[in-house]
């Protein structure tokens, strides 16, 4: 498999045999890391010499600091850059023409996906998608590879149920990757925000050439039967703030809780979300919907979050190992995988 120099912008531009290989190249570097098993390999330091740069037009705690400490261990620079020029006073082109110049590798998060795509077109170097309003393909890759270490399940063999906001960002990776990878995938959601329809007809193609599948749904207890893995994220994504008295009025049925987790049938059903969470009062906007709308916890019960079903502190861990994954696959001139 030789991924180097490749962008990732979406798991729609990749096959289920490179998927599969980042995640199994996830489980390598992982493995490494924890000094568990020796891969020969993932011997070294993969990305020594290499200068990368974040680029961020929103915040993050995790993909920011995935993509740092994952440099960092592999030996690459690091720039993290949240005020530059781009689209100020400088147009998205020539700034992209100015970091391929200086960097081997680019990181962005901000809104449009077409930004990603333009700075991989202007740059000529790998771009790295850590977010944008439709996707986040890097968070699927953990999501997928924790659910196969709790389960010890092949991804095909995986069911996920997302519970939520049913076309927003993670729910649209969480979709294209099961569909890829020959997962089961359904969702819960209310009519208006079910997936876009032309994602929702590639993805279907895609499952139909994976053995993988797709249900839409708005009842949650529905969607959960059979599950291995029930998936819910935030109702407001980062943007959409202005939103959050029409998304409780709309998704307040949604909620994550035991009553659901029990609906889906199986005792070891896992709890995922790509975080942060509202669960409790512990957050200035928590707090602030408690005053406004009386709700303490949003999209998940914090009974559930503390459960012993949760594991959204591994699948937070996970996405170091998995933005390595991706970095070292695109990037490295050392790796003999
Ligand atoms: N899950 C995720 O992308 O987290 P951050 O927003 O903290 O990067
Ligand atoms: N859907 C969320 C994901 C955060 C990681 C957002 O875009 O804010």
């Amino acid at each position: 498999m030789n991924l180097k120099g490749k962008s990732f912008l979406t798991l729609l531009d990749y096959t289920k045999e490179e998927i599969e290989y980042l995640l199994s190249l996830s489980f390598a570097l992982k493995a490494k890391k924890k000094g568990l098993s020796h891969v020969k390999e993932v011997d070294g330091k993969l990305l020594e010499g290499k200068n990368i740069v974040l680029l961020f037009d929103k915040t993050s705690t995790r993909t920011r600091c995935s993509f740092e400490v994952a440099a960092y261990d592999e030996g690459a620079s690091v720039t993290f850059l949240t005020n530059s020029q781009m689209g100020k006073k400088e147009s998205l082109e020539d700034t992209a023409n100015v970091l391929g110049r200086l960097y081997d590798g680019i990181e962005y998060r901000g809104y449009e996906q077409k930004t990603v795509e333009d700075l991989a077109k202007y740059s000529g170097v790998p771009v790295w998608n850590g977010l944008t309003d439709i996707d986040h393909p890097t968070q699927f890759l953990a999501d997928m590879m924790t659910a196969m270490e709790h389960t010890g399940k092949k991804s095909e063999e995986l069911k996920f149920a997302y519970i939520g906001d049913g076309r927003n960002n993670v729910a649209n990776a969480l979709m294209i990757g099961c569909s890829i990878l020959g997962a089961s995938y359904s969702v819960a959601t209310p009519e208006s925000l079910n997936p876009d329809v032309e994602l929702l007809e590639k993805c279907k193609k895609n499952a139909e050439k994976s053995g993988g599948s797709i249900f839409i749904t708005s009842d949650p207890m529905e969607a959960v039967k059979g599950a291995d893995v029930i998936y819910t994220d935030i109702w407001c994504s980062m943007g959409e703030e202005d939103k959050m008295a029409e998304r409780i009025n709309l998704l307040k049925p949604y909620q994550v809780t035991m009553d659901l987790l029990k609906a889906s049938g199986n005792k070891d059903v896992l709890f995922e979300h790509c975080l942060p969470s509202f669960h409790d009062l512990e957050t200035t906007i928590g707090k602030e919907v408690y005053q406004k709308f009386g709700l303490k916890e949003m999209e998940v019960t914090d009974e559930v979050f503390r459960s012993s079903h949760s594991v959204v502190f591994d699948e937070a861990e996970n996405r170091m190992h998995t933005i390595k994954a991706v970095m070292v696959a695109t990037l490295s001139d050392k790796l003999d995988y």
